[in-house]
């Protein structure tokens, strides 16, 4: 055989194997995201994604606490209202009372080296579960949609939030956001990580369960992107960045490699995050149930192939396990 054409000398040794990645997973890199419902002590699991629940405040001692003793870095939280007055503007998203700020305040003050992030998003708080503020006919009112969601940012930033992420898909909302954040004096206390290539994908049907935010008519599809769209989600990473995002990110994320690689390309400068949303953490678990593959094997696989991509940051329900499998 050729010399040049002998590869395999190169890789006998697992660690030689290791060596093989360019960068390697860790447990800082994993963001955690989490249901915070409105009873504050309710522990309810959640049947399509499963091991994942909601939360009540009362709860989140119990629930994180053994966590970051194995080495938890940071959380994203997701508010679950579930006994509030929906209307069209999403008010209860920053109600003072409402779960996601309570339990800014609740982790920050019993963890205070755990990193809190919060997703931005009206859905869960509006009676028409959209996104945004509508006009008259349902469409899509931009500008008091972007000018409402940076007032619940810097809600959230004055609870102390960390990092406060965008996942509505309104255009304008970053500019907005970051104005907000530097007019409230949270310009270099709040990270602004935006939703920037969010695909209108099928794999979000389990979180629609999980935080009771599927629209009540109509869909998602004039705010988020089409799944054939790698220009446009170029475009989106590329104005998120120009309008101030200092972290961007792609989500879904395995059947969105690609636009997570370019991505790495347009935005070399950023931490770049990836979301294993909903679906495919219960594609992956559904798979091993049915004896398709090993699940750690198959969480490993995909999860590395985000890195490989460019990712330096996955938002990941599999999350707790890692923790453990890392450790092994
Ligand atoms: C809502 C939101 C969604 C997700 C995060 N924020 C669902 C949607 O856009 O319909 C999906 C996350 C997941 O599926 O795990 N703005
Ligand atoms: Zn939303």
């Amino acid at each position: 055989m050729d010399i040049s054409s002998v590869l395999q000398g190169g890789y006998q040794h697992p660690l030689s194997r290791s060596w093989q990645a360019r960068r390697s997973l860790t447990k800082g890199m994993l963001m955690y995201p989490i249901f915070i419902t409105d009873d504050p002590d309710a522990y309810v699991d959640i049947p399509t994604l499963p091991g994942q629940a909601r939360w009540g405040v009362n709860r989140l001692e119990g629930f994180i606490g053994p966590l970051v003793k194995k080495g938890l870095k940071s959380v994203i939280l997701f508010g679950v209202p579930l006994n509030c007055e929906k209307d069209g503007s999403g008010t209860p998203a920053d109600d003072p009372n409402g779960p996601v700020i309570l339990a800014i305040m609740k982790l920050r003050s019993l963890y205070p080296d755990l990193y809190i992030a919060t997703d931005v998003c009206l859905c869960e708080y509006t009676s028409h579960g959209h996104c945004g503020i509508l006009h008259a006919d349902g469409t899509i009112n931009s500008e008091p949609s972007a000018a409402r969601i940076a007032e619940v940012a810097l809600s959230y930033a004055k609870a102390g939030a960390h990092c406060v992420a965008p996942s509505d898909m309104m255009d304008g909302r970053i500019k907005a956001i970051k104005r907000a954040l530097i007019d409230g004096g949270f310009g270099n206390k709040c990270t602004l990580m935006s939703y920037s290539a969010k695909f209108a994908s099928a794999l979000y049907g389990p979180f629609r369960d999980a935080a009771g935010s599927a629209p009540s008519f109509g869909d998602r599809k004039c705010y988020q992107l089409p799944p054939t769209a790698k220009g446009l989600a170029r475009r989106a990473i590329q104005r998120d960045m120009a309008e101030g995002a200092d972290i961007i990110m792609v989500k879904p994320a395995l059947p969105y490699l690609d636009i997570i690689a370019d991505a790495a390309a347009l935005a070399p400068d950023h931490p770049l995050a990836c979301y294993q949303v909903s679906g495919e953490y219960a594609m992956v678990v559904a798979g091993a149930r049915a004896g398709v593959y090993d699940l750690r094997t198959m969480a490993f696989e995909t999860t590395e192939s985000m890195i490989r991509a460019g990712c330096t940051l996955i938002l990941s329900y599999f999350t707790p396990q890692f923790l453990d499998w890392l450790d092994e």
